[in-house]
């Protein structure tokens, strides 16, 4: 647990306080400072609503954008900031230094992935599942495999697709639990469309099942704001399976080049 030291502190009544108690009995008044902001946290979480569908939709005409809007191209506060330009013949490490920095979520989830000695095809599908919410935000699993489909292993493109689809339904054998982020974005009483209903049923008897199910395992919601993550511990993976073209993405005239040259000039106005 983090300790707010002048919560404590205050809750002592103030450092002139403490300096009047001895070492045990500042030990025994920490514990049960401790135990107190774990039984609130315990009961937070617990009280903690999530909103209905009907009160997600209620807030679409309080925003100037729309939720699907990729992240380049709304600003979270403020005006938007003006983009350094891209190099020549961008690479996929171009890519995520320019335009999906921090991509703390992608790295996280591929830095877990490479720990538990997951295939590498897995690992790459990790690393790539949502860098597409840079560009779009509705179907990403769809959109995210396009983008990279001219690119990767079929496998991981077959994950990276379907990892969307996934997410929505548990599967605690595999470790996956549906996400309190879900109740949170989609509302508490949400129900996936059809056409990832339908989905879904062709995913559960199929032999590659465990591809999207994987990213959907290593898909953390916890961010962990200390973890430092880099993109480095899988430039040997990327060499191995990423098909880097020469004249750079979005220069190579692949059936998703037009989509690289959105993300890297995100201004054009058409
Ligand atoms: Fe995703
Ligand atoms: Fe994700």
């Amino acid at each position: 647990m983090e300790i707010d030291r002048r919560a404590f502190i205050a809750s002592l009544g103030g450092t002139a306080a403490v300096s009047l108690m001895d070492s045990e009995a500042k030990a025994d008044s920490l514990e049960h400072w401790m135990e107190e902001q774990l039984d609130e946290q315990v009961a937070a979480n617990q009280e903690a609503k999530f909103p209905t569908v009907a009160e997600i939709e209620a807030q679409i005409e309080t925003r100037n954008y729309r939720r699907g809007a990729g992240s380049l191209f709304v600003s979270g506060r403020g005006n938007v900031k003006k983009l350094e330009p891209m190099p020549k013949n961008p690479s996929l490490q171009d890519f995520f230094r320019l335009r999906f920095a921090p991509a703390n979520h992608v790295l996280q989830s591929a830095t877990r992935a490479l720990k538990t000695g997951m295939s590498e095809e897995v690992i790459l599908a990790c690393l790539l599942h949502d860098c597409v919410l840079n560009l779009i935000k509705p179907d990403h699993g769809w959109w995210g495999a396009q983008l990279f489909e001219p690119y990767i292993p079929e496998k991981s493109t077959f994950a990276i697709r379907y990892h969307q689809t996934l997410r929505f339904y548990p599967d605690s054998d595999a470790g996956y639990e549906y996400p309190d982020q879900y109740f949170r974005i989609f509302g508490e009483d949400y129900k996936p469309p059809t056409h990832i209903e339908a989905t879904y049923k062709m995913l559960k008897n199929h032999k590659w099942y465990m591809e999207p199910r994987l990213v959907t395992v290593n898909d953390l919601y916890a961010f962990d704001p200390k973890a430092v993550v880099s993109i480095d511990p899988f430039q040997d993976i990327i060499g191995r399976h990423f098909k880097s073209p020469k004249e750079g993405l979005g220069n190579d005239n692949s059936p998703s080049a037009h989509m690289w040259r959105t993300l890297a000039n995100p201004d054009q106005p058409l």
